[in-house]
């Protein structure tokens, strides 16, 4: 598949068939999460692998009734949780060297992205999760302090094509020299 073609096709997936993904094609995400770029090579994430259905149960719980992603956490057939060793990305000796701090959240971004469109191109269907309670969610994960936990992203085969959602124009967000100028 052209990387276009991923780019293009992936969208956010909330209902899943039962089936499993095999443990090849959930090792050619993992990979392709492994091969993202991050600052100074730290490679600050790390990923558990929920199966189990009683702690997808009690991960769902941990998103508000109102996220359109509750169910897709208690029904896909895997949820990855993303999480991120904290005071690293961003950091030279223990100490954060831009003043945006921890860029955990940008590689995480990074390592997902290439996941999701990887999970894509071999059928299956994801959607990021960010709206949940990411410390009672490391509680039920045994994660340690050190650790947060990023996000919650089931995946599985997808029930049904999704929904294409809209995007803004290329000129909407481009600017060219300085802030604010368009293209003349
Ligand atoms: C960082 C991040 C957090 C998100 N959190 C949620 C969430 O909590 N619940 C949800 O249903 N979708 C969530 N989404 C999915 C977005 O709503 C979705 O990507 C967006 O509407 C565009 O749709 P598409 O992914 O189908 O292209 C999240 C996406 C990102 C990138």
């Amino acid at each position: 598949m052209e990387l276009m073609e991923a780019i293009r096709g992936r969208r956010s997936i909330r209902k899943y068939r039962k089936d499993m993904p095999s443990d090849e094609a959930i090792s050619y995400v993992l990979e392709a999460a492994k091969l993202a770029p991050s600052w100074a090579n730290t490679q600050c994430w790390e990923f558990i692998l929920v199966k189990d259905e009683s702690i997808r149960l009690k991960l769902s719980k941990t998103l508000p009734e109102t996220n359109p992603a509750r169910g897709a956490v208690e029904q896909a057939p895997i949820v990855i949780v993303g999480c991120a060793k904290k005071g690293t990305s961003g950091f030279f000796k223990g100490k954060p060297v831009t003043e945006k701090g921890d860029w955990m959240l940008f590689d995480i971004a990074l390592a997902l992205q290439n996941l999701t469109l990887a999970a894509y191109e071999k059928g299956m269907g994801s959607v990021h999760t960010g709206f949940f309670d990411s410390l009672k969610a490391g509680e039920i994960l045994n994660v340690p302090s050190d650790v947060a936990v990023i996000e919650l992203l089931p995946i599985g085969y997808p029930e049904k094509e999704a929904r294409v959602t809209p995007r803004k124009k290329v000129e909407d967000f481009v600017f060219y020299d300085s802030y604010g100028i368009k293209k003349g």
